[in-house]
């Protein structure tokens, strides 16, 4: 099969492209390398199988002719994080609404028979109170002057957009709503709690929570993320749905915390930063957020197999060059 795999040198999409060169499928990458890194993908680089783009996907003239060819999309590509959101929220726009139309637009015009994933996020559930999200919610967010809330709102934007053209032109569209996924080759640097937190509790520096702690997350390593988005892919029954991807365990982030200190056996002290001081703005974070994946269960049968443990057991290993 051929598949693309938009923003392919980032952190989930190199683990989709690792899954299907394994498969023995045909692999290109488009990734214009603002948050990823060729490093991520360079084992490939050589392979006859593998091609590599390095492109802005909201204008980038041969979009129309690569997807002409291919079977399965990966949708990935995006600009994330909160602080890079703050820092440049007017590219959010572009990087995400615009790039996810162009991509729509292309496979309506040239390719309406591959099937294609939208990676949205767990954000749009925004201010929920649900103790579990499920697909069926109404989305609770605030006014769009909060500039934090940016990414949001465009991945709902890419949501429609999804949703418009399955339904306009029948393209076999999938939204997923992916939860925090955390594992090998996510950065620190755009706010990513874990990275943060190995790094700090492998060199000994304080590890930093954001806010008081008490805000709870469901974490889900990017193995078993992609091999859930790799099942439902091929699902039928999945096209025009909109499907929660993650790990329903929740934590607190002071129990985060505390949990790589001791795996990593490491003397940090844990301090505590407001928003303000973290991101140059203060804002009220989601309280906690874990996800309903019975639709993902009965879709695929997927459920994670590798613990929270076992991931920071992974990244501490891979920390310390092992
Ligand atoms: N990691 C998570 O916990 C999480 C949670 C919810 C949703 N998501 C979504 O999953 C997707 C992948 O996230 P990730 O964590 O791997 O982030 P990432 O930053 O590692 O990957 C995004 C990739 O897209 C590339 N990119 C960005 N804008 C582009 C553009 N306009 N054209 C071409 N390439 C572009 C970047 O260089 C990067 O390689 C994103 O859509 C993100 O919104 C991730």
């Amino acid at each position: 099969m051929n598949i693309l795999i938009t923003g392919g040198a980032g952190f989930i999409g190199s683990h989709l492209v690792d899954l299907h060169m394994e498969k023995g499928d045909r692999v290109i990458v488009l990734d214009n390398l603002s948050t990823g890194s060729l490093s991520n993908i360079e084992h490939h680089t050589d392979h006859p199988d593998f091609t590599f783009y390095e492109a802005s996907m909201e204008d980038w003239a041969e979009l129309d002719d690569v997807v002409s060819a291919v079977d399965l999309v990966y949708h990935m590509a995006a600009v994330v994080g909160v602080k890079h959101v703050l820092e440049s929220p007017t590219n959010v726009i572009g990087g995400n609404i615009t790039a996810t139309e162009h991509l729509m637009e292309a496979l309506a015009k040239c390719n309406s028979t591959a099937s294609v994933i939208i990676a949205s996020s767990s954000e749009v559930y925004g201010f929920n109170e649900e103790m579990l999200f499920s697909e069926t919610d109404d989305l609770v967010l605030p006014s769009t002057d909060r500039l934090r809330w940016c990414y949001a709102f465009t991945k709902l934007a890419d949501e429609i957009l999804g949703f418009s053209y399955y339904h306009q032109y029948g393209l076999k569209t999938i939204i997923v709503r992916l939860f925090n996924t955390v594992g090998a080759r996510q950065r620190a640097r755009y706010g990513m709690v874990l990275p943060h937190f190995i790094a700090q509790a492998s060199s000994g520096d304080p590890i930093t929570i954001y806010g008081d702690g008490k805000q709870t997350r469901s974490f889900c390593d990017v193995r078993d993320t992609s091999r859930m988005l790799y099942t439902l892919i091929q699902k039928e029954r999945a096209y025009g749905q909109i499907v929660n991807v993650g790990a329903d365990r929740e934590i607190s982030i002071n129990e985060l915390a505390q949990l790589v200190k001791q795996r990593a056996n490491s003397n940090s002290e844990i301090k505590y930063m407001d928003y303000e001081e973290a991101y140059g703005m203060n804002f009220r974070d989601i309280v906690h957020r874990r996800p309903d994946l019975g639709r993902l269960h009965d879709l695929t049968g997927c459920t994670s197999e590798l613990s929270l443990e076992d991931t920071i057991d992974f990244l501490l290993n891979i920390s310390k060059g092992q």
